[in-house]
């Protein structure tokens, strides 16, 4: 098993060494590695048994760096930048020439975000590279929220833990692209709410229908899933032992402590916080079926429909 701690140096050192070092983010772990190096970049790819043609994004601390990473940018990619970075914001923009086509999946836009985790913000100050991270979990599953998860599943592939706690928002970045125009686009729901970001960019264009063949990977119609059949709704549909998950309250028909409830005064942030620990907990339970609640769909509440859409949705289609 990897160690867990917060030694920053020895993750830099690891790092340096084109070695695989998970990372925390204000939003989940990220499975890091020397987003320059081909051979790095490639160690992510088979620790998470991700397919090739998923890009990953390039992690650094700040707008300087970033600016490195990328050949142009539109006015608004700058104006989100001020607005939102650190946090939980993923921008696409054009590539600079030195970005490896392994980071991109061959795409002439690279994926760019700096993240809030203090942690990561002083290894990133390390560095002279960015850092390469998707979600430290194996491809398809769930993402981390805490260091406990990634040494679950990773635990024999990955060189270092690096410990920031439990992740703050607790779902991923929302990812922002631009179309000919200059105009911001959805490409996913995520962490920033579409309320904020349309503060700065006014009405965002959305792509937003799960797919078969998606631009952005993470737009798999099955993605984010436990390997208990997930089913959205308010009750069972059929015969089994059900878990349910919850948003404010328990449901009368299921065993109160065969569910969770995300977050009993109703804050969606607090839901979105606890949402992928407790379908880990109810995953390891062994229900026949996990039951979930729809969320309002408003706020982080679009985010966690979003995410408990594609986990249903492994089970209806294959
Ligand atoms: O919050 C997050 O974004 C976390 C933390 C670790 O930063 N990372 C994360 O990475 O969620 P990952 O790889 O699990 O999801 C990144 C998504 C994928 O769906 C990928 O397809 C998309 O970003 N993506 C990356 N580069 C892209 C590109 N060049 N064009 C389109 N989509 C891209
Ligand atoms: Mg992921």
């Amino acid at each position: 098993m990897s160690e867990i701690g917060k030694d920053i140096a020895k993750a830099a050192a690891l790092l340096m060494a084109g070695e695989l070092v998970a990372i925390p983010t204000e939003t989940v772990y990220g499975l890091a590695a020397h987003a320059l190096e081909e051979d790095a970049i490639l160690r992510i790819f088979v620790a998470k048994n991700r397919p090739q043609f998923n890009p990953l994004i390039a992690h650094t601390d700040s707008w300087a760096k970033a600016r490195q990473l990328i050949s142009s940018y539109p006015p608004l990619a700058e104006k989100l930048a001020q607005a939102f970075w650190p946090g939980p914001l993923t921008l696409l923009l054009p590539r600079a020439a030195h970005i490896p086509d392994l980071l991109t999946a061959g795409s002439p836009l690279v994926a760019v975000r700096i993240p809030a985790h203090p942690l990561t913000q002083a290894l990133l100050a390390r560095l002279d590279f960015p850092l390469a991270a998707p979600s430290a979990n194996p491809s398809g599953y769930i993402s981390p929220t805490s260091p406990a998860h990634v040494a679950a599943q990773l635990g024999d592939k990955v060189g270092y833990i690096l410990d920031g706690g439990p992740t703050e928002i607790g779902i991923e970045s929302t990812i922002i692209g631009f179309d000919d125009e200059g105009r911001a686009v959805l490409h996913r729901l995520g962490g920033l709410s579409l309320e904020e970001i349309e503060e700065v960019t006014g009405p965002l264009i959305r792509l937003l229908s799960i797919q078969d063949k998606p631009d952005s990977p993470g737009q798999l119609k099955s993605h984010y899933a436990p390997l208990t059949p997930l089913v959205l709704g308010e009750s069972e549909s059929g015969s089994g032992n059900w878990g349910a998950l919850r948003f404010r309250e328990a449901l009368s028909t299921i065993p109160i402590s065969q569910q969770i409830v995300l977050s009993e005064s109703g804050e969606l942030g607090e839901a979105a916080k606890n949402l992928f620990a407790a379908m880990r907990e109810l995953d390891s339970r062994g229900y026949d079926y996990i039951l979930a609640e729809r969320f309002p769909d408003v706020g982080l509440g679009r985010a966690i429909n979003d995410r408990l859409e594609r986990a249903q949705h492994k089970y209806k289609e294959d």
